[in-house]
């Protein structure tokens, strides 16, 4: 978790079990967000609790590490319902992880709900696909996508902050 008390967004990258695709969203959004000067809340969170507790799958690491980013004291939390709340977007890794976002959202929950590529223009609803059962090259390939739409959100917010400030 990052983030000053002038921020105006809170971002919450969710997938299933919170150890592969949505810690490395966190970390490419994290370094997106800070090489424009954005200032924001960001974590991730799984719609599962398998893991709860784990550091992200080493291959994850990994796939991170090769692009300049340490994920490796991320740990694997639940989404849970404060979330709703204290987060202003939150961003699911595929459309399962969205339906299951969108059962638990409380009826006055303030995030707005949407899918990680929907901010890549041509590529809205979007999957990124799960590389758990896959191999290096999988990471390798959901790395470069989640980098895409990490890069993409970081530019919406930021033009969005620039709208609030003028
Ligand atoms: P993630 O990947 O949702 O990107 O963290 C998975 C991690 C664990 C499992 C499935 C997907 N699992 O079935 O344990």
């Amino acid at each position: 978790m990052h983030g000053g008390i002038e921020q105006k967004f809170g971002v919450l990258f969710v997938c299933l079990g919170n150890i592969c695709r949505s810690p490395m969203a966190e970390g490419a959004f994290h370094a997106a967000a800070q090489e424009r000067g954005l200032s924001c809340l960001v974590d991730s969170a799984g719609t599962a609790s398998y893991h709860v507790g784990s550091q992200p799958d080493a291959r994850a690491i990994a796939v991170a590490g090769r692009n300049g980013i340490d994920i490796s004291g991320q740990a694997a939390r639940q989404l849970d319902r404060d979330d709703f709340y204290r987060f202003t977007h939150i961003i699911a890794l595929d459309r399962a992880n969205l339906e299951g976002v969108r059962a638990r959202a409380p009826r006055d929950g303030t995030a707005s709900l949407a899918m990680l590529l929907d901010a890549v223009p041509g590529r809205r609803g979007e999957p990124v696909a799960d590389p758990y059962y896959g191999d290096a090259a999988a990471f390798d390939t959901a790395w470069s996508v989640i980098s895409l739409g990490a890069n993409a959100w970081a530019d919406r917010l930021l033009q969005k902050a620039a709208q609030l400030k003028a």
